[in-house]
């Protein structure tokens, strides 16, 4: 027979479930709403410090309706049942069947709350979504070509095309394809050897007419521009990290923490006697990336 203090316990206890479910559901829901106004942020451009803020209520959200489900609704230890006579008055019998068959309620509840959470980390998940829009556009082949055609006149950065007279052996000038001096991987470094000092080195015959040899300026470690020629070693210099790169040599790297050598660029003169590439560099500018090696 249940006693009547019994019954105001589980009273005072049923209410307290109904509390724990309200503030569970104003938890999942401020995180919805939170999620939902971070992704709204973040589409109309982001603001760091709202978007961290709108993050952190929304995980705190579901952390809060977790935490008191777990507290609040789960069965709470330890399990000790106590032994029934076998007999019961007809009323526990009846309570028993009850049981048995189910209290509708707690059923309903844990599916609302079910709904509850699922929005809530549905609402987490789009939020998550938008970001994806700021990898951007995937590169394509952009990494491995640069704004050298064949036939580009070598100008420099005021937009002077050169004539075999503009520079001196051992002179050193950086140019870039005409039309393109702002193209950052375009800039090329040209030297003046003694024509009979350089040898073409193998597949790059004709690629340094009159003496004339191109390299990429970017440094193939981490993309400094290589700037500092010293003409008694005929070696470029790297200021950053003091990659040293022999020029007689493919620009091969013989000193610092750069592994390839720059790449060439193979020149010509058109036929107003302009410097010109005959195409683009053979190779990638720049800095190792991901997936070169694959292509
Ligand atoms: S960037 Fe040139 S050596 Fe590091």
């Amino acid at each position: 027979m249940t006693e009547p203090n019994e019954i105001e316990a589980a009273g005072t206890e049923r209410n307290q479930q109904k509390a724990a479910v309200r503030w569970i559901a104003i938890g999942f829901s401020v995180s919805a709403f939170a999620s939902l106004a971070l992704a709204v942020v973040y589409f109309l451009g982001g603001q760091p410090q709202l978007e961290g803020t709108l993050l952190a209520i929304a995980l705190g959200g579901i952390a809060v309706g977790l935490g008191l489900w777990a507290s609040e609704l789960l069965p709470k230890g330890p399990f000790v049942e106590g032994r029934k006579t076998l007999h019961d008055a007809p009323v526990d019998r009846h309570e028993a069947e009850a049981a048995f068959e189910g209290d509708p309620e707690p059923v309903e509840r844990r599916s609302f709350l079910l709904k509850m959470l699922g929005a809530a980390v549905a609402a987490l998940g789009v939020a998550a979504l938008f970001p994806i829009r700021s990898l951007g556009v995937r590169p394509g082949r952009e990494l491995y070509k640069t704004h050298w055609t064949p036939g580009a006149r070598a100008v420099t950065r005021a937009g002077t095309p050169l004539t075999v007279n503009d520079l001196d052996v051992g002179g050193l000038l950086t140019v870039f394809p005409e039309g393109h001096v702002d193209a950052a991987d375009s800039q090329t470094i040209v030297i003046r050897l003694d024509e009979g000092e350089y040898e073409d080195p193998p597949g790059r015959e004709g690629w340094a007419p009159q003496g004339f040899v191109g390299y990429s300026k970017i440094c193939t470690h981490a993309g400094c521009p290589v700037g500092l020629y010293q003409q008694e070693t005929r070696e470029l210099f790297c200021p950053c990290h003091q990659s040293v790169f022999k020029v007689l040599e493919g620009a091969e790297p013989t000193a610092g923490p750069a592994t390839r050598p720059l790449p060439q660029l193979p020149l010509g003169f058109d036929d107003d006697g302009y410097l010109v590439a005959t195409g683009d560099f053979t190779e990638p500018v720049g800095p190792g990336f991901w997936d070169r090696d694959h292509d």
